[in-house]
């Protein structure tokens, strides 16, 4: 699809416009004023105006009070509606949560006992491992294979780690921080087998299931016809695809396994985890309007890593894995000044701000993570300071 510029609602900004309005954003205000900055899961693209209204009419009117549960409400029925929409599921009755993260813990600590083993597939978004190791489980880590510039799920490893006695939970994370994989249906359901025979209950974090590049198509974990799609549990949010996690909303989904819902249901920390009513708004608006936003979102993120990737295929210094999903990319250096990490030198030689890749990948600091939700110019300004970098080996 051709997109005409004078009908975005997206306009290009410089760098320095982008840092301006994000006066009070961790990613641009972490580093010095000549580090480019390409790190942390949020896009330098301005939300949608129309469902920002929402909230902007909230705190116009001192609303501002608890929320009455129309809020919820409106929210789960922009939810069904968006899922029927875009993966043809109809999801299970939701809980409304604070956020993703929050809601992960709540539901590690719900559905495992304590000191149970939690597989968790690497590499992985950071706070997995932490929530698993904070609710005082066992962290058990199961590497993905790399195959032809992209991580599949090992399945011999997972069905090892699933046969451990102690092994009560998998997450997983699809699409996939950082690797920007998308499980297809046949490798969800060689997932879901495992787990059925080994008892595990899946908890599946779905944030980034509307970020997909254009002909890629995701499959939520719960419409598998496996019986621990009937257990799995979950989680997703508004925050990513709409750029809004600072109004904190998510929602964990229910299961239709009734023992696995009552257990759920019966964790004192839900009501600790409250979504905002402004988030509420602002997502319902977002699900219930917004798909047109998303799709040029999208045909820009795919532009950036066409770019990407034409721009490094033949490079012998650093690669990059075959992006499906997420605007993010998972990259390594071949070459590297002794004892640096791919993050330092990325860092001191290119003023670029990179996620570290030992953070996702323990022990392997030749990676580094890229987000490229970002405008054209800044894309450009990204692989300059690559090729600077590059440049000085
Ligand atoms: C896979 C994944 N889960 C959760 C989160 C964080 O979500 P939240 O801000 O709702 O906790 C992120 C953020 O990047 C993420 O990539």
């Amino acid at each position: 699809m051709s997109r005409n510029p004078k009908q975005s609602a997206l306009q290009p900004e410089s760098i320095a416009a982008v840092r301006a309005r994000r006066a009070h954003s961790v990613k641009w205000q972490r580093y010095p004023l000549d580090v480019v900055p390409a790190w942390v899961a949020d896009m330098d693209f301005p939300p949608p105006a129309q469902a920002l209204e929402s909230g902007i009419e909230l705190l116009r009117n001192g609303d501002t009070g608890y929320p009455s549960s129309d809020l919820g409400s409106s929210y789960e029925a922009a939810y069904q509606h968006w899922c029927k929409e875009s993966f043809g599921t109809q999801p299970h009755p939701l809980k409304t949560v604070a956020d993703v993260v929050a809601a992960l813990r709540i539901v590690v600590l719900a559905v495992t006992d304590p000191g149970a083993g939690v597989i968790v597939l690497t590499p992985s978004y950071p706070p997995f491992f932490n929530v698993v190791k904070d609710a005082q489980r066992e962290l058990m880590e199961v590497p993905m294979s790399q195959v032809d510039q992209q991580y599949r799920v090992d399945l011999e490893r997972l069905a090892t780690a699933a046969a451990d006695p102690r092994a009560q939970a998998i997450i997983l994370c699809n699409p996939q921080n950082p690797t920007g994989r998308i499980f297809t249906k046949s490798e969800l359901a060689d997932i879901a087998t495992i787990a059925d025979r080994e008892h595990l209950t899946v908890i599946a974090d779905e944030i980034h299931q509307d970020l997909l590049s254009h002909g890629s198509t995701h499959v939520p974990f719960a419409s598998l016809e496996n019986e621990s799609a009937t257990r799995a549990i979950v989680l997703s949010s508004p925050s990513k695809s709409f750029n809004i996690a600072g109004l904190k909303v998510a929602h964990i989904e229910l299961p239709s396994d009734r023992a696995q819902r009552a257990r759920l249901e019966a964790s004192p920390l839900l009501a600790l985890s409250q979504a905002t009513p402004i988030g509420l708004a602002v997502g319902a608006e977002a699900y219930e309007t917004q798909r047109s936003w998303l799709d040029e979102v999208r045909h820009l993120i795919d532009d950036n890593f066409t770019i990407m990737e034409k721009s490094y295929a033949s490079n012998e210094l650093v690669s990059f894995t075959h992006r499906e999903g997420t605007y993010l990319l998972w990259g390594e250096l071949h070459r590297l000044p002794e004892g640096q990490s791919a993050y330092q030198f990325l860092l001191d030689r290119g003023r670029l701000g990179v996620g570290a890749g030992e953070d996702y990948l323990p022990g392997a600091p030749e990676f580094f993570r890229l987000n490229l939700a970002a405008w054209p110019s800044t894309i450009t300004a990204i692989m300059e300071r690559i090729n600077d970098a590059l440049g000085t080996l």
